[in-house]
């Protein structure tokens, strides 16, 4: 199993509640925003990231224990940094995170909101999968169906989370295309993936936050202070899980200019607030404007509303990338300066974002410093008796000190930088504990607002002490990822713009198609994202002709396709690939029901084997996704509403449905009789 561990036995005496409560207070007050120099974008991929490295299951703790070991922990991930937050155990042991080809994973929808024509329709492929009918309590219909529900616990990191789905599902299609055989294209995928996923992590993230001198020096000169000859799998250190890497939480805003929608010039106005970004999630929220978050059946969506979908060029710097059409409309928005502040609704979590929401029984009542993030840091850190910033120093000095690098010691932080002028509402006695005990979370975060750039304000980045310890984390977690780029050392990037690159910007590319107006489908001047270029879901409509080719053509389209045949008799593997075999119970199938034997599955062999079914109006009703698709479809090119009052498209073929196709049919030169066949389907583009 995976392991805590700890970098530095601690023999400093541990702070007490009531100055950790003090210091918390202090740090979650009334922070101003404030812009770092970097995009916002990037708080969220560390907190992807950071729920790829760690997480701390350990039951029947009650908050505030003290003498904590790590060994008491349970780590809840690999730390390594290998995905397995995306992947799960994989889709051998994880099928319900895959698609039924099981190779590409699964997207959702989301839900008309109906603002205007940009967000009135469902787009698949824009919202993370989620529970929906599979749900056996109706408190988790909201959940995301991913193996994290931490990366449901905002929306920004929900949205990262669906990237990176996107991502993989892209290079599968690439190596697809390139011939890459079906019985190896997942693991192919995710070895690419992998690879480009830690590249970017060291060349694009970390140099972010992190002096670039220590990246540079941690990955050329290999580590010192942890785990420094290892063998064997990595454990995950305290000092960054308790530590250093909650660094993040100083570089969330209270407020993003999200989309064209939730953005001071948009249309319906600043509202991009964290506080939503939590009401629009499934763990914090419940996807929908509700009285009360906390309680998971309140509110009326249960998928994302399509206005909330994010524009990625806000988020990330594209001109920086090199694209300058991808500019965005208003302006980047950056993370708060990494520094000791907290921004103020930090005080306040909701309570999914911990794992305290408990419809039926107590709640923790507002203003409770249990729902303070500081103060969960910080007491967190007494619980398992975390080492002091000043022992760390010591530790590090004492490190270089056996690999040879005495001149290069490291001096700790004096009384005055680490006091700075916020704390003067604390006694004396508690200055002087926090100047000699210093709180390691507290400690890194001060040192890196210190160490800026040519003293530029918003440039501080994680110095001699935190920058070692992530720096030193990463490198390891790299290392101990089965899929690794440091036993790669000659793999270079090949899916950015240019050879050799791979920032963020490249794999939101990738993973979205910007000419199709993907990564901003809100926006006014974008082109209307269309149905047919995303990625499938399970809810697939958009059907294509299925034919043997090369590469072989892969996809939960065929494995519908094999079962039916087998139904018919044929006696396929259903392995979601149209290979020979497939091809040959397809002719067979074609010349025992009059079709033409091409061994092309076109609409009339799709027909014949009940894959596709006539829809029209009838008793009792037909139901499905596919009526839900054709609704949309209808709704778009006829102008005659079909949604009802809250958006919805409600998937059953009624009167109004008829009548819309019969309009569709009037104005498309079709036979008008209200039967949604294979002509009707095609005017829709809703068949290849
Ligand atoms: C809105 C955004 C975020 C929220 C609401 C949030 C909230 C939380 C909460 C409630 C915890 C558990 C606290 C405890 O009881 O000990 C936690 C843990 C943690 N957070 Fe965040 N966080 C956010 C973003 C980030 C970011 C951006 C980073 C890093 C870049 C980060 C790094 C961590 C780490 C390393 C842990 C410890 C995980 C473990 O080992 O279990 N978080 N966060």
């Amino acid at each position: 199993m995976f392991r805590f561990s700890e970098i530095v036995n601690t023999t400093s005496p541990l702070p007490d509640e009531e100055l950790l409560e003090a210091v918390a207070e202090v740090m979650t007050s009334q922070a101003p925003d404030g812009d770092s120099h970097i995009p916002a974008g990037y708080t969220y991929l560390g907190q992807f990231l950071d729920h790829d490295l760690t997480r701390d299951v350990t039951k029947n703790l009650t908050f505030g224990t003290v003498g904590v070991t790590p060994e008491q922990l349970e780590q809840g991930r690999s730390p390594a940094l290998d995905l397995d937050s995306l992947y799960g155990a994989g889709p051998a042991i994880n099928p319900e995170f895959y698609e039924t080809d099981r190779i590409r994973l699964r997207v959702g929808s989301t839900k008309a909101s109906n603002f205007n024509d940009k967000d009135n329709r469902d787009l698949r492929g824009f919202d993370l999968p989620r529970l929906g009918s599979l749900a056996s309590e109706p408190t988790d219909a909201r959940k995301a169906h991913i193996p994290d529900q931490r990366n449901d616990e905002n929306l920004a990191v929900a949205q990262t989370h669906l990237a990176f789905i996107r991502f993989h599902n892209r290079v599968c299609e690439r190596l697809s295309a390139a011939g890459t055989p079906s019985a190896q294209l997942f693991e192919r995928a995710r070895e690419s993936v992998t690879l480009h996923y830690q590249w970017l992590l060291v060349h694009d993230y970390l140099p972010r936050i992190v002096d670039p001198a220590i990246v540079h020096d941690v990955f050329r000169r290999g580590r010192v202070l942890f785990e420094r000859q290892a063998q064997g799998f990595p454990t995950m250190p305290l000092e960054f899980s308790v530590g250093a890497f909650r660094l993040g939480h100083s570089m969330i805003r209270d407020v993003y200019d999200w989309n064209a929608f939730f953005s001071p010039e948009g249309d319906i106005g600043d509202f991009g607030t964290l506080f939503n970004l939590f009401i629009f999630s499934g763990t914090s929220g419940n996807l929908s404007p509700t009285p009360d978050p906390d309680n998971p059946l309140d509110g009326e969506f249960e998928r994302l509303p399509s206005n909330w979908i994010a524009d990625w060029t806000r988020l990330f710097d594209f001109v920086e990338a090199g694209v300058p059409e991808l500019a965005p409309e208003t302006a980047v928005n950056f993370a708060r300066p990494l520094d000791i502040r907290l921004t103020d609704p930090l005080k306040n979590l909701p309570l999914g974002s911990f794992g305290a929401r408990n419809p039926a029984g107590p709640q923790i009542p507002r203003d409770d410093k249990r729902r303070n993030l500081a103060f969960r840091n910080l007491l967190r850190g007494r619980m398992v008796s975390l080492a002091t910033g000043q022992e760390l120093v010591a530790a590090i000095n004492a490190a270089l000190v056996g690999v040879g690098r005495s001149g290069e010691q490291i001096t700790p932080l004096s009384r005055t930088e680490i006091l700075g002028t916020e704390f003067g509402t604390l006694s004396p006695a508690q200055q002087d504990f926090l100047a000699t005990h210093t709180p390691l979370w507290f400690y890194v975060l001060r040192e890196a607002s210190l160490n800026l750039i040519n003293g530029q304000p918003g440039t501080g980045r994680l110095g001699a002490v935190g920058g070692r310890i992530v720096a030193e984390v990463f490198h390891r977690a790299i290392e101990g990822s089965r899929i690794s780029l440091l036993a790669n050392p000659g793999f270079s990037p090949r899916l950015g713009a240019v050879q050799g690159v791979f920032r963020m910007a490249d794999l939101l590319q990738v993973a979205y198609d910007a000419s199709a107006g993907e990564l901003r489908p809100l926006s006014p001047a974008a082109p209307r994202p269309s149905l047919q270029s995303l990625p499938s879901g399970d809810q697939q409509v958009v059907v294509r002709n299925l034919r043997l080719t090369t590469p072989l053509l892969v996809g939960s389209d065929v494995s519908a396709l094999q079962r039916a045949l087998n139904r018919a008799g044929a006696q396929l593997v259903v392995d979601g690939s149209f290979g020979a075999l497939t091809e040959a119970a397809v002719r067979q199938w074609q010349g025992r029901s009059d079709l033409v034997v091409d061994g092309v599955v076109g609409l009339r062999t799709r027909f014949s084997l009940g894959l596709q079914r006539l829809l029209r109006l009838q008793s009792p009703r037909q139901r499905g996704d596919d009526v839900t698709a054709l609704q949309g479809a209808l709704e778009r090119e006829t102008q005659v509403r079909l949604q009802d009052a809250d958006g919805r498209f409600d998937g059953v073929f009624g009167p109004r449905t008829e009548l819309a196709v019969r309009t569709l049919q009037g104005a498309s030169g079709l036979l008008v009789d209200g039967i949604a066949g294979p002509l009707t389907l095609r005017a829709l583009e809703l068949v290849g």
